[in-house]
């Protein structure tokens, strides 16, 4: 099985960035413990980062042939990348959505998520946590699926 792991922008700042919002663990070291995790539950992650909304597109539309799921933290982009949207509807890959900090206690506007009627599910607001569930409840979704 073969996830895709995307960060969207500013979460390669991890460690340094509002750290009461996001905690204090850097995309490096929550990619490495996400990495070891994924080996447990037999499935191979493939990681990506970017600022850019295109970049992530371009990613989504050239891996989603070899792979089985997406988990994504889509940043701010979550509040308005309807492109993001459009290409998560045409990889016709399930995704689970996670956020660090639990958007839907802080300010009105981060309470939308654009991406959340594409998803499985969303899970927001136990910082580093928040990806370890979303990995399982994803592959635990794609093995309900197609009995891989
Ligand atoms: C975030 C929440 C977003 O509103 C914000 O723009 C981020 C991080 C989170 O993980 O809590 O960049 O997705």
């Amino acid at each position: 099985m073969r996830i895709l792991v995307i960060n969207g922008p500013n979460l390669n700042m991890l460690g340094k960035r509002e750290t009461e919002h996001y905690g204090v663990d850097t995309l490096k070291s929550i990619e490495q413990a996400l990495s070891r995790k994924g080996e447990e539950l037999g499935c191979e992650l493939v990681f990506f980062q970017s600022n850019h909304e295109g970049s992530i597109i371009d990613f989504i539309q050239e891996e989603a042939v070899p792979a089985d799921g997406i988990l994504i933290n889509p940043g701010a982009l979550t509040h308005y990348g309807y492109s993001l949207h459009d290409a998560l509807v045409d990889s016709g890959l399930p995704a689970v959505e996670v956020h660090l900090s639990n958007i839907h206690a802080r300010e009105d506007w981060r309470k939308t998520s654009v991406i959340a009627d594409v998803t499985i599910g969303q899970f927001a607001g136990h910082k580093t946590q928040s990806y370890f569930m979303g990995l399982q409840a994803l592959i635990d979704y794609i093995r309900s699926q197609e009995g891989k």
